[in-house]
C-alpha cells in the first residue's frame, strides 16, 4: 500500500507544481483566492508571513511584476517592488525577494517589516500554520493564536484600502476571530479554494479594502 508522501506524489495539484516550478501545491490556494478575488490589484509592497518553502512569494512576484507593467497610470503606482517573506524555516532564495528567518510572533519581526519598507503595504499574505499535534480542538486555539499575532501585523503595517489573507482552522473560536478581523475591513470573505485538502479543516479568510 502507497505511504502517505507516495499518495502526496500522485495528487493532481502536486504534479501541477511540479510541471510549472511551483515549490509547493499551496501556489494553487493563492491563484484560485487571486482569480476569485483580484487581492493583487495594485499591489507593490508584499508581505508573506508563514512563507517557506516559497509557492506563494513565487506567485506574489509574479503579479507584482505584471503590476509594474498593467498599472502605468495616473492611480496608485509604483515602478518597483518590494516583497518579504517570514517563516522559522530557512527558505532557499527567489530573485529580488527578501527571506528572513524569524518567529513572526516576536516583537523584533515589526522592526524589519518597519525598516525595509519604509511605507505601508499593499498586501499581507499568511499562509502559516502551527505544527499539529493531532487533537483538533487545541489545533484550532493554536492556529487562532498565530492568526491574532498576524492581525496585529496587519493592523499595524497594512494601507488603507489594502488586502490581506489569513489561514484559519475551522473551529469554535473561529467566528470571533473572524468579527475582529472584519472590523478592520470593509468586506470580509472565507474561503476554501479548491487546492485545499477536502478532509482538511483550513480556511482563509481574505480581508478586502482595509478601512
Ligand atoms: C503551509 S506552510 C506555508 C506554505 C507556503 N505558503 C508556500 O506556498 O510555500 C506554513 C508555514 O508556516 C510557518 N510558520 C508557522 N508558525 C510560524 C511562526 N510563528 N513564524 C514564522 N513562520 C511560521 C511554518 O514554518 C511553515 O513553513
Amino acid at each position: 500500500m502507497a505511504n502517505k508522501r507516495e499518495l502526496h506524489k500522485q495528487e493532481p495539484f502536486y504534479k501541477q507544481a511540479k510541471k510549472e516550478g511551483y515549490r509547493a501545491r499551496s501556489a494553487y490556494k493563492l491563484l484560485d483566492i487571486q482569480k476569485r478575488f483580484n487581492i493583487f490589484k495594485r499591489a507593490f509592497y508584499i508581505l508573506d508571513l508563514g512563507c517557506a518553502p516559497g509557492s506563494w512569494l513565487q506567485v506574489a512576484k509574479k503579479f507584482a511584476e505584471e503590476n509594474l507593467e498593467k498599472y502605468k497610470d495616473q492611480f496608485y503606482y509604483r515602478d518597483h517592488y518590494k516583497i518579504i517573506g517570514i517563516d522559522i524555516k530557512k527558505v532557499s532564495p527567489i530573485e529580488n525577494i527578501n527571506t528572513i528567518k524569524a518567529d513572526l510572533t516576536k516583537l523584533e519581526i515589526k522592526e524589519q517589516i518597519d525598516s525595509y519598507f519604509r511605507a505601508k503595504l499593499d498586501i499581507i499574505l499568511s499562509d502559516a500554520s502551527i505544527k499539529k499535534i493531532g487533537n483538533k480542538f487545541t489545533d484550532h486555539i493554536r492556529q487562532l493564536n498565530l492568526c491574532y499575532n498576524i492581525l496585529g501585523i496587519v493592523k499595524n503595517n497594512l494601507k488603507y484600502k489594502g488586502n490581506a489573507v489569513i489561514k484559519a482552522f475551522q473551529g469554535s473560536d473561529f467566528d470571533t476571530f473572524a468579527k475582529e478581523m472584519k472590523s478592520i475591513f470593509r468586506f470580509l470573505k472565507s474561503y476554501k479554494p479548491k487546492a485545499s485538502k477536502k478532509k482538511s479543516n483550513e480556511i482563509y479568510l481574505i480581508g478586502l479594502q482595509k478601512k
